[in-house]
Formats: C-alpha cells, structure tokens, sequence
C-alpha cells in the first residue's frame, strides 16, 4: 500500500465552526498570543491561560467534524494514511481516521506542569488553578506554546519523507517546524494543497493547488485520488 500524508491545519476545521489563528476573524486577532500561548503567559497569569484553554475547550466539544475530515478517512481504503494535524482538536479521531499525529497538542488533554510525559484526558472536565496531577504540579493544557519544543516533529519529518502522496489542508504554513513538513516530503510522487486563500507566489512546482474550501475541496479531491489508482 503506498503511503499517503495529510498534513492539516486550522482551515480544515473553519467550517465546522472553529476560528483559525491568522487573518480575518482569526483568534491572534482578537488575543494577543504572548498573553495566552506561552510559557511566560503561563508563569505570570495561569488563571488567564487556563480560561483562554477552557473556553477553546468548550468551542471543540461543540461542533462536529465536517465533510472534508469524513472525506479523508475514505483514503484508507486505498492507502496507508497518516494525518499529521497543527489542530488540538479531536475532529479528525470523532471523523474516524486512524492514525493522527497531534503536533501541537491536544486540548482534551491536560498535562503535568513539570513532566510532558504525564498526560491525562480531560473527558468533560476543564482545568481550574488548584487541579492538581498526581506528581503534586499544576496541571496545564497539553498543547505546545510558542518557543516550547515540539517533540512530535521528529516522527512527523519521517512520516513525511516517507510520503508517496501529501495532501495539504488549511494550514498557512507561517508556523515551524510544522512548515518544514511540505520540503520535507521529497519523495512526494503527488503533492496537492487545498486552501482558499494560495499566496499569489504559490508553493513552488509541482503542486497542485486546489483554491476551494476544505469541505469542497477535499472531498473533491479525495473522488479524483480513489479514481486515479
Ligand atoms: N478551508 C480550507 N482552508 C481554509 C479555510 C477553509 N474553509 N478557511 C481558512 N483556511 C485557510 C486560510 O487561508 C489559512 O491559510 O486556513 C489557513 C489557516 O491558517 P492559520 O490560521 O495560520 O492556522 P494554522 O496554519 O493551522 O496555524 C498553525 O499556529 O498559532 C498556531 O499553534 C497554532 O497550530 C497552529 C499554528
């Protein structure tokens, strides 16, 4: 079976009703990401990173996967497929793909505030100051904040490079090391990128830029893909 990557991001989750991060309407326009997605966040004021985490939190429970993540568990029938998401929702797992590469965390999760390996699920609880994980910390959302390590991006580089197939959707790969993944797919026979909104200057040769929406776009996508092979 070849190997076909998916590697999304915020966009593939718009249309069930979640906010992107980057231009109109995003959530870094409405926040400021030093105040709520980093370390130093977390250090001055944890009780205004926890409710920025809580209220994402409730927005994810909220809405359900859209045609573009059901569209890409069809793949499976044809191909050995990993997603690789940049989202800390559980869209993909509730659409029922199978193997998903979370590289920046998972907002159902809450994670001791000392060690990264001790990683809880929430189920339907948030985090209040005073939640405390069995080593006696803080507990704090497992999601990566900017300037944290992102440990998931070794498997992911390989997972990409091992790539016979990448599809990219919804992500404005502004963000690293997660935008290292598309050079990184060099044995990529086809690269596709599905997103509305294509820089003018593209992404180079030899992709196939699909300027629609993920829900249209995807889906569509997924149809040609099966067909071809
Ligand atoms: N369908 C497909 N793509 C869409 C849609 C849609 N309906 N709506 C918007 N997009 C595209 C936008 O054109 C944009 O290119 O989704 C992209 C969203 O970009 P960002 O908001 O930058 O999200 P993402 O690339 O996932 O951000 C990466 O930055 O702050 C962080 O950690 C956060 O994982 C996130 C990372």
């Amino acid at each position: 079976m070849k190997n076909l990557v998916i590697l999304t991001g915020a966009g593939i989750s718009a249309e069930s009703g979640l906010a992107t991060f980057r231009g109109n309407g995003g959530l870094w326009e409405g926040y400021n990401v030093y105040e709520v997605a980093t370390p130093e966040a977390w250090e001055r004021d944890p009780a205004m990173v926890l409710r920025f985490y809580n209220w994402r939190r409730q927005e994810v429970r909220r809405v359900k996967p859209n045609a573009a993540h059901l569209a890409l568990v069809e793949l499976e029938k044809q191909f050995d497929v990993t997603i690789i998401t940049q989202n800390v929702d559980d869209l993909h797992e509730r659409a029922g793909s199978s193997k998903i590469l979370h590289l920046h965390g998972e907002i159902l999760k809450a994670r001791s505030s000392v060690n990264p390996d001790r990683i809880m699920e929430l189920g339907d609880k948030d985090i209040e100051l005073g939640d405390l994980c069995e080593d006696g910390s803080q507990l704090r959302p497992h999601i990566v904040w900017f300037g944290e390590d992102v440990p998931e991006i070794y498997n992911a580089m390989e997972i990409a490079r091992r790539a016979d197939i990448l599809i990219v959707v919804g992500t404005s790969l502004q963000v690293y090391p997660a935008a290292s993944l598309l050079p990184a797919a060099v044995n990529a026979q086809r690269v596709y990128v599905v997103n509305p909104d294509i820089p003018d200057d593209g992404y180079g040769n030899g992709i196939t830029e699909i300027r629609k929406t993920a829900t249209l776009g995807v889906p569509e996508l997924v149809k040609k893909i099966l067909k071809l092979t």
